[in-house]
């Protein structure tokens, strides 16, 4: 028999194989882990140390907890489903051992990466020895059980079909494609076809709220948050859905951009004759809502909307582009026209109508502000376990804060 010339990445046909590469790549990080306490020591954080703080970091932040969710999700349910006598009683102990060794290892993570993240940032040298050595000596010990324990029962009880069905699973999980294995052809499959979107699962596993971290004032919480929006590059963090409720009690959502926001609310611009103006005439209670995917977080508000001063709407009127100015007259916002030429027409006249002259804001153009009366925080984490910090505003105004089940 001829040894292979290089170490060959196996295919998704062979999930057992695959799960031990990814055992194999997790040890790879856990030396970088160790190399780089020992390279701190002697160096301080050099381009090297950020460079290896970044790979483990890049890969304990994803990667392996898709490796966990393999086992949690597919392998182990799997297992349990088939196995029987022995297999059934080594199972019974041998699966709540590892879902809390998961869950051990996530928690001793938790406190590794603020300081990675300092370290790839530059701006910290601290990482702590014994938390490295717990995180090295405990994913060693859970992959070792997995080898001699999980890996040899699959192998000995999954059919084929089931090696398939387990490494499509996983297939999904990064999404990747499956090969259809017969027709229809894969043009013909929609995209969203009801496995597809089942199987469209991401779990969140970057941080965690607490009640010891959250400030006690949901304003200073939401600047805080809002800030690291800002600080982590999250796309349009600014833009929040708005919903309100019909006159006959229907609700309809739409972005909108906040300007504005401190104790006394959360501040937008629009029209007041929009739909969204005529429905908070009718009815002043409104939610808004941030998603910040980049850091599995979400904000939701809740409260009731009035209109800023006038003199506040025109100063920010009066910072706007000169177009956008130009757009808020055109635009009877919420209301048909014909086609995008009479709309573009509408525009030319107002532009023509004014010449030179700096446009004064119309009256029917403003802001609201949104008065919070409930602010939930929500922050993704693994298996769907999520935290939720939720503060309500009594009637004395005075703010309490609850920890609310995922
Ligand atoms: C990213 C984004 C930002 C938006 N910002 C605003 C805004 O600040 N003000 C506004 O009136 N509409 C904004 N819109 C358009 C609204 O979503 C909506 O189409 C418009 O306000 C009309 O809504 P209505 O008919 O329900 O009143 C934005 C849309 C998007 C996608």
């Amino acid at each position: 028999m001829t040894s292979p010339l290089f170490d060959s990445v196996p295919g998704f046909d062979q999930p057992i194989a695959v799960l031990k590469h990814c055992h194999d790549k997790i040890r790879k990080q856990l030396t970088t882990l160790q190399n780089l306490l020992g390279h701190l020591a002697q160096h301080g954080n050099t381009a090297d140390a950020q460079q290896a703080a970044r790979a483990v970091l890049q890969y304990f932040n994803k990667a392996a907890h898709l490796h966990h969710d393999d086992e949690e999700q597919d392998l182990m349910p799997m297992l349990q489903a088939t196995a029987t006598g022995e297999d059934a009683a080594l199972l019974a102990t041998l699966v709540p051992e590892i879902l809390a060794d998961h869950q051990r290892m996530d928690q001793a993570w938790l406190t590794l990466r603020p300081e990675l993240d300092a370290i790839a940032a530059g701006t910290g040298t601290q990482l702590s020895a014994d938390g490295v050595r717990d995180y090295v000596a405990a994913y060693q010990a859970h992959m070792a059980k997995e080898e001699s324990q999980l890996a040899p029962m699959a192998k000995r009880l999954f059919s084929a079909q089931q090696m398939e069905q387990l490494g499509t699973a996983m297939q999904r999980r990064r999404g990747i494609a499956p090969e259809e294995t017969a027709a229809p052809a894969a043009s013909a499959v929609p995209v969203h076809d009801a496995a597809t979107l089942a199987a469209m699962r991401i779990d969140y596993v970057q941080r965690l709220l607490s009640e010891e971290d959250v400030q006690r004032d949901p304003i200073a919480q939401f600047e805080k948050w809002f800030d690291e929006a800002l600080k982590s590059q999250v796309s349009e963090p600014n833009a929040m859905s708005l919903s309100t409720v019909s006159p006959d009690g229907k609700p309809s959502s739409r972005i909108v951009l906040i300007k504005q926001f401190d104790e006394r609310g959360f501040t937008w611009y629009t029209n007041y004759n929009s739909d969204k103006g005529q429905q908070l005439e009718h009815n002043p209670h409104a939610a808004l809502l941030f998603f910040w995917r980049e850091l599995e977080r979400q904000v939701r508000i809740e409260g009731t909307v009035v209109k800023t001063t006038a003199a506040e709407s025109d100063e920010y009127f009066n910072v706007r582009p000169l177009q956008s100015r130009l757009s808020a007259i055109a635009s009877q916002q919420s209301t048909p026209i014909a086609s995008r030429a009479a709309l573009e027409s509408n525009y030319e006249a107002v532009a023509a109508a004014l010449g030179d002259a700096q446009p004064p804001r119309p009256a029917h153009w403003g802001g609201y502000r949104l008065q919070p009366e409930r602010i939930e925080f929500w922050q993704g984490r693994r298996s769907r376990f999520h935290d939720r910090i939720v503060f309500t505003r009594g009637a004395d105004g005075q703010w309490s804060m609850q920890r609310l089940q995922p």
